[in-house]
């Protein structure tokens, strides 16, 4: 294969930051079509990127156009039915977090993908944050992780769900990245108790969790949408070392009791302050295209990504009184 051929689906404000320069900049990768159903997007993005092969329609483009991927880059709500088609006409399929709005959905995209042969990949970027990766291996260099913590904090005071009219709840569509990390650090979930509230409005905004991994390491989730501004930290502590992370600036690694940390600044390790670089998305985009070129699956694949749903259920499930 010498450049994988890649459509895309949705021209919309996400993918434009993040998705499309990621691509663009790969040499080993051609955008084969692009597909929106608002013309005006379609033809700015089509005329950015170069892009001729343009449809509104994403199974005429599909069926017309060759291509080995397809990104889907959409609300959460429409994701569906264009992942099953996609994969059915056999293309590898990348989509956004969350992954659908249901397990099911999820399992079934799964499903779907294996059944036709595809790799899949959703895209969980904060597994791919280059100073998150690095804070990780140097953690792990000493053993285990025995304890680790994602907090998500954002300042949405609307007192009716933000996400798309309603269509998701909060948990779900966002605060997924911070479950999605905790199941990275520490692995598959024994038990949990949670405590989930709605603060002030009409849907559940509060979100805590503490949990019990197979592997016996204990793990924190710590969210709410009413916080003073958004914050979104992580904490990995094995014997001896412990890492404080925030992948938007730095991680600060402390051990062997020296109260002065190692330091590393998130843009550095990157070797770029643009974000799509320093907050993992053209990690995750290359780590797509590599798994595509050698014929393996990507590490947040449908049914990875069925896990992470399954804990969100779990969290749901294991309110406390
Ligand atoms: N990883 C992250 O940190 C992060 C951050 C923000 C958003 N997201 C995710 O990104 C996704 C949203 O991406 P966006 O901001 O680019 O979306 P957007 O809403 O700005 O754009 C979606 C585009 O899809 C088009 N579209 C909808 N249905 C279509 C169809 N059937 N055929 C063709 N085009 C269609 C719309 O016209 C629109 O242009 C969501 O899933 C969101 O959760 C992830």
């Amino acid at each position: 294969m010498e450049k994988v051929k890649v459509g895309m689906i949705g021209a919309g404000s996400l993918a434009n930051s993040m998705h499309y320069p990621s691509l663009a900049e790969f040499d080993d990768v051609e955008f084969a079509a692009i597909c929106d159903l608002d013309e005006n997007k379609l033809n700015n993005s089509g005329d950015k990127y170069e892009i001729e092969k343009r449809y509104t329609d994403y199974k005429k483009m599909v069926s017309e156009v060759e291509m080995d991927a397809v990104y889907i880059i959409m609300p959460p709500h429409h994701l569906f039915d264009l992942t099953i088609h996609c994969l059915n006409n056999k293309k590898h399929v990348f989509i956004e977090k969350p992954p659908g709005v249901t397990a099911v959905q999820t399992q079934s995209m799964a499903l779907t993908a294996e059944r036709n042969g595809c790799l899949s990949m959703v895209g969980f970027n904060r597994r791919f944050i280059p100073v998150m990766v690095e804070a990780r291996r140097i953690v792990e260099e000493r053993g285990p992780i025995l304890q680790c913590s994602a907090t998500f904090y954002k300042n949405t005071m609307s007192p009716t769900n933000p996400y798309y009219g309603g269509a998701i709840d909060v948990l779900t569509c966002d605060a997924i990245h911070a479950v999605d990390t905790l199941r990275w650090m520490g692995g598959e979930v024994n038990a949990l108790a949670s405590d989930i509230r709605m603060l002030g409005a009409e849907y559940c905004n509060s979100f805590n969790s503490l949990m019990k991994f197979h592997g016996g390491a204990t793990g924190f989730l710590l969210t709410n949408w009413v916080a003073g501004k958004r914050v979104h930290t992580f904490e990995m502590h094995a014997r001896g070392i412990s890492a404080f992370i925030d992948g938007n600036d730095s991680a600060l690694i402390y051990s062997d009791n020296n109260s002065d940390p190692v330091v590393l600044n998130a843009d550095d390790v990157a070797g770029s302050s643009e974000s799509r670089k320093s907050y993992g998305f053209t990690a995750e985009s290359r780590h797509f295209i590599d798994c595509i070129k050698e014929g393996r699956m990507p590490d947040t694949n449908f049914a990875d990504a069925f896990k992470t749903m399954e804990l969100v259920g779990r969290i749901y499930l294991s309110q406390i009184h």
